[in-house]
């Protein structure tokens, strides 16, 4: 990693950063129209992703996921280089020879476990973990991660606490049945999962989104309702962003970049009953960028971006660069979506680390 330095007293001031190419570790493309019109933005930022299964139609099988590589690799503009990492949703019906087939396709790289209806198209997720054992026992045994949405969907649980309880009620017994099953906890939000992930064992890592690491839960109300700051799991107060900012820029392997960026339709967030999501692959690693430099640590985000992640899923390290300028640029106010239009993280508002290239 490179730095072009600014002196301007009394402090040095970062101006542009050369860092090995990061790789998104959670993100959603969803599929057709809609996948063409967002595939490129991450695709000019990141070499790989992470592709999320929760498509309409759920990604339960080898065979659909091979089938959605082959249409996100066509919906790739000529000559991207990208690699789409495929994953399955898992199911209360999962069997053990659908993971051997998985394993076997060498293009699945991990199982989502969805909490039956904790977020976006998740209806077929597990209602039982017990049901899910003949799978996750056989991804115990050959080292296939398994990606957690960490949170109980028990209504009478407040919104805020349920990554907390999720840690005590599902997490901690999956763990304590199966010690070594590799999970990724995705997309944490509280200091109490950055405190479970630190201490549990190495094959437990967590990644974090730029979105956690910038806002807290006052963003979602500033002068207003403020639904494009709504995501799952839910902004959480100060203490916790702080909390994963330390983790972030820790230098601990254990901590990752996942995007989780997820686009919806303008109208279906901006509505009675909106969808939970925040895109923000149009400035992803910018965005980034802001938060380690907001931390004063912009030296260990080459780590957390572009190195540890391909580490924990053993894969090679990518071996070109991108570099970032100190450059003020706006974001448009919204972005095309298939046939509709998509409201990005930052829209109308200036952003002041770009990519070059
Ligand atoms: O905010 C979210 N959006 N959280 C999720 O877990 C799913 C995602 C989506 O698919 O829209
Ligand atoms: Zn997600």
């Amino acid at each position: 990693m490179n730095y072009n330095l600014t002196h301007t007293q009394p402090e040095y001031i970062v101006q542009q950063l050369t860092l090995t190419r990061p790789d998104d570790w959670h993100l959603h493309l969803r599929d057709g129209a809609l996948m063409q019109s967002v595939v490129q933005d991450t695709a000019r930022q990141f070499a790989r992703a992470i592709v999320m299964p929760n498509l309409k139609s759920p990604i339960i099988a080898t065979a659909q996921a091979l089938a959605y590589r082959a249409r996100i690799l066509a919906a790739l503009p000529v000559g991207a280089r990208f690699e789409p990492l495929m994953t399955l949703y898992l199911t209360d019906n999962t069997t053990a020879q659908e993971i051997q087939r998985a394993r076997q396709s060498g293009v699945i790289h991990a199982v989502k476990l969805y909490p039956a209806g904790a977020t976006t198209n998740s209806d077929a997720g597990v209602t039982d973990m017990r049901k899910a054992y003949p799978a996750l026992e056989e991804m115990q045994r050959y080292g296939m991660p398994l990606l957690v949405h960490g949170e109980v969907t028990d209504p009478k649980v407040d919104v805020f606490d349920r990554e907390a309880v999720f840690i005590e009620q599902v997490m901690s017994p999956l763990l304590a049945d199966m010690p070594q099953l590799r999970v990724v906890f995705e997309h944490i939000t509280t200091q109490d999962a950055v405190q479970f992930v630190t201490s549990a064992p190495n094959h437990i890592a967590a990644t974090i989104t730029a979105h956690h690491l910038l806002y807290n839960r006052n963003a979602m109300f500033s002068g207003g309702m403020r639904p494009h700051y709504y995501c799952l799991p839910v902004l959480k107060r100060e203490g916790h962003r702080k909390a994963l900012g330390k983790a972030a820029s820790s230098g601990n392997p254990k901590f990752f970049l996942g995007t989780d960026s997820a686009p919806h339709e303008q109208h279906t967030k901006e509505s009675a009953c909106g969808c939970a999501g925040i895109y923000t692959a149009h400035a992803a690693i910018e965005l980034y960028a802001e938060a380690f430099e907001q931390l004063n640590a912009l030296d260990k985000l080459e780590g957390f971006a572009s190195f540890y992640g391909a580490d924990y899923y053993r894969l090679p390290r990518n071996t070109d660069q991108i570099t970032l300028r100190k450059e003020s640029w706006q974001v448009p106010d919204s972005l095309a979506f298939g046939e509709h239009r998509l409201v990005p993280l930052r829209a109308g508002e200036k952003m002041n680390w770009k990519m070059g290239g």
